[in-house]
């Protein structure tokens, strides 16, 4: 491929924590959009371990996490030569330019405003909480401006975060002069807000309290029958996909984007049949999705990821080191 074609390509940048167990809401609110786009865009995907951070972790566990995230990118479907994939604390930029926005473009105020501080820090109070956790967003926002991102393909959770980077990018350029690419934000229609199986008014979520909220991508077969045939679902007879039937309708999203068929054509397979049929075939979809997926992250040595990693770091770090060049000089460093 010649460099120019090369540089026509769309940057897409994107992250996911290596923290508690990856559920087929994080795979198809995000992992499933990048495998697609990652063929036709310059994608750059991160393991986000200072992220992680702002809450406890146990060091052994972090490091176990942080290559199974990256082997669950691999046995996904994204190609290595084709997509950057790095451990975000191996780019030491990412902290510099979090620090620098800190002091230049982010206020108290945009940070008081984000859910997700709200939501994390709920149980102890705001104030028992980390000052790195008050602060995510704006780490966040150095991944992404860091890289000329134009495209950030998250799930809806994370659509406040790209907006704060727009706000933050703009801030800077309009104080320094133009520096960063302004980003847009990709959220999938039905896969963007997967709800947990045992309330549908909360989004599936790797720290819900109990392991029936979700369907993690290494649950074993007998699990996941499990799970799924003890989804919450309603009164009403009948599977159809509408606004008043949320659980079922979850249910029908989860389908629909595992096995292709569209929600018309599972409306008419289902006519006439009750939520039993719908659950065992959708159970029967799910293990034939995630038992191979599970035989392809086995199969992925620990060395073998440690090299991909090693050349993700390497090609991300040779962008960051010149974004970040560029910051300093123009925010008065000598160097
Ligand atoms: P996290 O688990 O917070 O690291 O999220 C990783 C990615 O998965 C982000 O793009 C999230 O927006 C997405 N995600 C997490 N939970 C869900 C969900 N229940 N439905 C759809 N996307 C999700
Ligand atoms: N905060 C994101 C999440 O919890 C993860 C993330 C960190 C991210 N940095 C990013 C996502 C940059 C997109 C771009 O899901």
């Amino acid at each position: 491929m010649s460099i120019k074609s090369e540089k026509v390509k769309k940057r897409i940048v994107s992250g996911i924590q290596p923290t508690g167990n990856l559920h087929i809401g994080n795979y198809l609110g995000a992992v499933k959009n990048w495998v697609e786009l990652h063929e036709n865009y310059d994608a750059f995907f991160m393991i986000v371990d200072l992220h992680a951070i702002t809450l406890d972790q146990n060091p052994e566990k972090l490091r176990k996490k942080t290559l199974e995230i990256a082997k669950i990118f691999i046995a996904s479907g994204i190609n290595p030569d084709k997509a950057t994939i790095f451990v975000q604390s191996d780019v030491k930029a990412h902290c510099e330019l979090a620090w620098i926005l800190n002091c230049t473009t982010a206020k108290m105020s945009d940070l008081k405003k984000m859910t997700q501080f709200k939501d994390k820090s709920l149980k102890g109070g705001t104030d028992n909480a980390g000052v790195g956790l008050f602060d995510y967003p704006v780490l966040q926002v150095a991944d992404i401006l860091l890289y000329d991102t134009e495209l950030v393909p998250v799930g809806e959770d994370q659509v406040q975060h790209i907006e704060l980077a727009r706000t933050l990018g703009r801030r800077f350029n309009s104080k320094f002069s133009e520096t960063f690419v302004i980003p847009e934000h990709s959220v999938t229609k039905e896969g963007k807000r997967i709800m947990g199986l045992d309330d549908s008014t909360k989004k599936m979520s790797k720290s819900a309290k109990s392991k029936y909220n979700y369907i993690a991508l290494l649950d074993d077969e007998k699990t996941i029958r499990k799970k799924v045939m003890k989804a919450v679902t309603d009164s009403k007879n009948g599977i159809t996909y509408e606004d008043d039937r949320p659980a079922l309708k979850n249910l029908i999203n989860i389908y629909k984007l595992l096995s292709n068929k569209s929600i018309s054509e599972i409306e008419i397979k289902y006519k006439g049949r009750g939520f039993g049929d719908f659950k065992k075939d959708l159970a029967d979809i799910i293990v034939e999705f995630a038992i191979p997926l599970q035989e392809r992250i086995n199969s992925i040595s620990d060395d073998e990821i440690l090299e991909i990693l090693d050349k993700g770091a390497k090609k991300a770090n040779l962008i960051a080191e010149k974004k970040i060049l560029e910051v300093r000089k123009k925010i008065g460093f000598l160097r």
